[in-house]
């Protein structure tokens, strides 16, 4: 042990290392500030207090900084801000709190670094004044800085109503920032309380937004206006509820039954996320051989083109350790869209589900594979579609309901995209919907199809009754030439042999090597490269 004398030489100090311990934990604290420090510490961690934190827990909800040591790994989050406080100076006042109700920081998920913050709603209901988006801004410009994603856990009252203007202002910086970062960083929006009002964009805006079932909702105007404006009476959880919003708005991806699993599942979803655009998915290897085949595969499709099958067989036997995230499950579920591994590499897979409404197009569909498509080309993840679709759904609810809008977005966004794309038709792929559903005509990189597949401009009955119309109406027996015509017109064009022929497909393929020939393929597009002209952005059909 060695200390410096007053003439500035070395000398050994007598003491033994026991002793120097001992002598520092009596002197502790040996200065104020570090006392104070320490008090501060701990009152910005008590956030409103012990009897609200309770509360919290009764309502089943874990409190701000527990489910950021469940989202994190252990010990890892690093926090700033701790000591910034409120601005005061508000009319109508009010006790400011360390922290001011949010915490922010950086921490790890499996080694990465991510951006977080997390509403803390035992101080002033979580409420957003200026200091509280300060934080909040601070996290999300790190990430944008440093290149990793960003996570918000939300759990507010929304506009502290305390800061008036100030609170309004303070949603708006926020918002520009989520504009700002998007494809840059993936953003996650977590929902754990209320979010209401204005406040409700900022969670939109971002990528991925997840709820949990009966403690958390969303809305623009809560049951107390929808009453008083359209006299109807509604609960939180019917009007914005996690139920609500992952089957009928869309608004959420994600719905889990408690905080707990719900932080579990964000890591897991940021396992197949790049930091950032400029980065690759991280790979994984799951030790699943690539040129794994599958027998059961040339059994999937059903030998009656109308019998259903379920898309998800085929989507779990290709993919590395049969492991498929699935992304919007619950809304449109006549589109699968979500996350796996092909030989270790992230992919996003599109495929259409004959188990529902026959896979048909829709407008929910159409919108959800759209932004799906887009999130994966903004962060260099493969797409991988897999195609049995029968078209468009018909009907005026559909047409008046914009269709060819939402149609539009997913043609826009598939065609727009630079990303590896690669296209398998299992089954049926008809008209315009064969076009937009990634086909090489708008720019797939590869094209296989199954023996199985139907690819032609219609169906074999409507094609029948447009193109035979007048023999069959002249015919003693318009049924039984409908029938004989409709045979006539499968047997000429509904097969992959016509499209193969002329290159529109690249291969015919044996449906139990589905798996080996995408990863090959993946492997041999890993570089490519495609330039679109210069322009300031383009205009999707939003
Ligand atoms: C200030 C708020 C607050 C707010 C809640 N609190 N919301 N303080 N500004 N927006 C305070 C409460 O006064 C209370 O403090 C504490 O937080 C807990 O609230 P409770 O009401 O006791 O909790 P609970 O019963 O669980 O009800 C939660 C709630 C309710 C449904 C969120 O508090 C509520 O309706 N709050 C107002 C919501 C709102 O109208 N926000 C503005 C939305 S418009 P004390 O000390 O009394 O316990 C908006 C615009 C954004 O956000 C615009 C962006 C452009």
């Amino acid at each position: 042990m060695t200390s410096r004398s007053d003439d500035g030489l070395t000398t050994k100090d007598p003491a033994t290392p026991n002793q120097l311990q001992q002598r520092n934990a009596m002197e502790w604290p040996p200065h104020d500030n570090l006392r104070i420090l320490q008090q501060m510490r701990d009152e910005a961690r008590q956030g409103g207090g012990v009897k609200r934190i309770q509360e919290q827990h009764d309502k089943g909800k874990l409190t701000a900084r527990e489910r950021l040591n469940l989202l994190l790994d252990e010990g890892s989050f690093e926090e700033f801000d701790a000591l910034k406080s409120g601005r005061g100076g508000h009319p109508g006042g009010g006790r400011e709190y360390l922290s001011d109700g949010v915490l922010s920081g950086h921490g790890t998920i499996d080694g990465r670094e991510i951006c977080v913050f997390s509403q803390d709603f035992t101080v002033l209901g979580g409420s957003l004044g200026e200091a509280h988006s300060e934080k909040i801004r601070k996290a999300m410009d790190h990430a944008v800085r440093v290149g990793t994603p960003v996570i918000g856990l939300n759990d507010s009252g929304g506009a502290r109503i305390q800061e008036g203007v100030d609170a309004l202002a303070a949603y708006g910086e926020i918002f520009a920032r989520n504009v700002n970062a998007s494809g840059v960083v993936p953003q996650i929006s977590c929902i754990m309380g209320p979010c209401a009002g204005g406040a409700v964009y900022s969670p939109s805006m971002t990528d991925f937004v997840f709820m949990v079932e009966e403690s958390s909702y969303m809305f623009v105007t809560g049951p107390n206006v929808v009453k008083s404006v359209i006299h109807k009476e509604i609960s939180s959880e019917e009007l914005g509820g996690a139920m609500v919003h992952t089957t009928k708005s869309g608004v959420a991806h994600f719905a889990m039954p408690n905080d707990i699993l719900l932080l579990r599942e964000v890591r897991r979803l940021i396992n197949y996320l790049p930091s950032n655009s400029r980065q690759r998915p991280p790979i994984l290897d799951l030790r699943d051989p690539p040129d794994r085949t599958d027998p059961a595969l040339d059994y999937l499709v059903p030998f009656n083109p109308n019998q259903a099958y379920n898309m998800r067989v085929l989507i779990d036997s290709i993919l590395d350790g049969e492991e498929f995230l699935e992304v919007h499950a619950r809304f449109a579920p006549n589109l699968v869209v979500g996350f796996g591994r092909l030989g270790g590499e992230t992919v996003g897979l599109i495929a259409n589900q004959p188990a529902i409404l026959a896979g048909v197009l829709d407008n929910n569909a159409s919108v959800k594979g759209a932004r799906f498509v887009r999130f994966c080309d903004a962060f260099n993840i493969p797409l991988i579609c897999l195609v049995d679709v029968p078209g468009f759904m018909p009907g005026p609810e559909q047409e008046h309901g914009g269709i060819i809008r939402h149609g539009a977005k997913l043609l826009y966004a598939f065609a727009e995209a630079t990303v590896p794309r690669i296209t398998v038709t299992v089954r049926k792929s008809y008209g315009g919907a064969h076009v937009v559903m990634n086909s090489k005509h708008i720019g797939a990189d590869m094209h296989y199809a199954w023996p199985t597949a139907e690819i032609a401009v219609l169906g074999p009955r409507g094609a029948a009754e447009v193109i035979y119309r007048r023999e069959i109406q002249s015919s003693a027996d318009p049924t039984a030439t409908l029938m004989e015509k409709e045979e006539q017109y499968r047997k000429t064009f509904v097969n992959p042999f016509l499209a193969a022929k002329r290159g529109y497909i690249d291969d015919v393929i044996f449906p139990r090597d589905t798996r080996g020939r995408l990863i090959r393929t993946l492997q041999f597009l890993e570089d490519k490269e495609t330039t679109r002209p210069n322009r300031k952005h383009g205009n999707i059909q939003l």
